[in-house]
């Protein structure tokens, strides 16, 4: 096994930015890298996001929001997560189960507990070794994802407040878990914050005796 990285954050904290940074820095070492993202990842996956993400799709009550996150997410672990850490290779995932909490539990207010057993349900034991919070202000994420012009999703249009208690779900379940958390101030160069994150993870890769170019399998 290698080791199983996710990025979690507000929108815009510039997490897909980063695993596509990180990824070259870990390839350059000699380590295999599998990017993949949530919701997506796989072909059904990806059609789930579309009905998720694309605005005016059709109106969709929390429950039904989790049960599709977490769907896909089922799909995305057999199809994709296990087969790249069973083939050696670091995976980097953009969101994960953090984001169904933070997004569905803190704001939507569906219960933490029910969310936390239906990810048990959905993905069994492959929680991940290291989650990087990229944390800045949700006004800061969201005045971002409006200046980039790239159109906004549905969920980047609810409001303010939705996205703030998104934030604080984060930066309290951070602590929780030092081990696995590790909280990264977003609001600094995006290759700044490449460098630290690729170093975080070469080093916890040392430390389970993982050297690189041990396999060099790559996506
Ligand atoms: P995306 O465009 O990928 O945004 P970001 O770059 O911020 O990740 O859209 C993903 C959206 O889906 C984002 O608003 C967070 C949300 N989401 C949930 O609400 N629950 C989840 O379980 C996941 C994986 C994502």
């Amino acid at each position: 096994m290698s080791l199983f990285v996710t990025f979690e954050g507000p929108d815009g904290a510039g997490k897909s930015t980063q695993t596509g940074l990180v990824a070259e820095r870990l390839r350059s070492a000699g380590y295999p890298v599998t990017i993949t993202r949530e919701p997506g990842g796989t072909p059904l996956g990806e059609r789930i996001r579309t009905v998720l993400l694309e605005p005016g799709e059709c109106a969709i009550v929390p429950r039904a929001e989790a049960l599709l996150m977490t769907a896909a997410r089922a799909q995305h672990v057999v199809k994709v997560i296990q087969p790249a850490l069973e083939s050696g290779a670091v995976v980097l995932c953009d969101r994960y189960i953090d984001s169904t909490l933070a997004y569905q539990g803190a704001g939507r207010g569906l219960p933490i507990d029910e969310l936390q057993e239906l990810q048990r349900f959905a993905v069994s034991s492959c929680v991940p070794d290291l989650t990087f919070l990229l944390d800045m202000p949700a006004e800061d994420g969201l005045r971002r994802r409006e200046d980039s012009g790239s159109p906004l999703n549905r969920l980047d249009r609810d409001g303010l407040a939705f996205h703030q208690r998104v934030q604080e779900w984060y930066r309290q379940a951070a602590p929780g878990d030092p081990e696995r958390w590790l909280v990264i101030d977003a609001l600094r160069s995006p290759d700044e914050i490449a460098d630290e994150i690729a170093e975080e993870i070469i080093r916890r890769l040392r430390r389970r005796g993982v050297s690189a170019g041990a396999n060099r399998k790559s996506e």
